[in-house]
């Protein structure tokens, strides 16, 4: 997995964006865990779980300051990452994945691909709306600036003339 902001040169940055994929997953996988323990009844182990999946949460985004730096992630930017992102899903990841498991007959595989692609299909376009009504706000607002610009200048005209 490389980042948007990956460095093919530094080693630093391939090996925190293996760490930041490890921690996320651990993150996801202790909160599965606590979901089946609690499932069994076994309330005390479903806790511990769930407080190191927190930790776990604690340690990814600790890697992920360091790989989406706040300086360069904007919220158009980050609108723009994870439109990238779902789209290479629903587009690219989901598509060859279900090809793949409707080769192997993995039938329940391929339900659940199909339910993923319309999933990252929504995201995207939830994203891009955003994206879009964020653009429109920036334009009027700075045809209001331009409105203020033009009295202020007029104003100044008037008194300088
Ligand atoms: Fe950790
Ligand atoms: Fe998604």
């Amino acid at each position: 997995m490389s980042t948007p902001f990956h460095d093919p040169a530094s080693v630093t940055i391939k090996n925190l964006e293996a760490a930041f994929a490890g921690e996320s997953m651990a993150h996801i996988k202790y909160r599965y865990f606590a979901k089946l323990c609690r499932a069994t009844g076994d309330e005390a182990t479903a806790r511990v779980f769930e407080q190191t999946a927190e930790q776990e949460l604690l340690h990814a985004f600790g890697h992920a300051d360091l790989l989406f730096p706040a300086a360069r992630v904007t919220p158009a930017k980050a609108l723009e990452l994870a439109i990238q992102g779902e789209t290479y899903e629903y587009t690219e990841m989901y598509p060859s994945f279900r090809h793949a498991a409707v080769a192997e007959g993995r039938d329940a595989a391929v339900q659940e691909i199909d339910a993923q692609i319309a999933e990252s299909r929504e995201h995207a376009q939830r994203f891009q709306a955003v994206l879009e009504k964020a653009a429109k706000r920036f334009a009027a607002l700075a045809k209001v600036e331009e409105r203020h610009a033009n009295h202020y200048k007029a104003t100044l005209d008037k008194i300088t003339a």
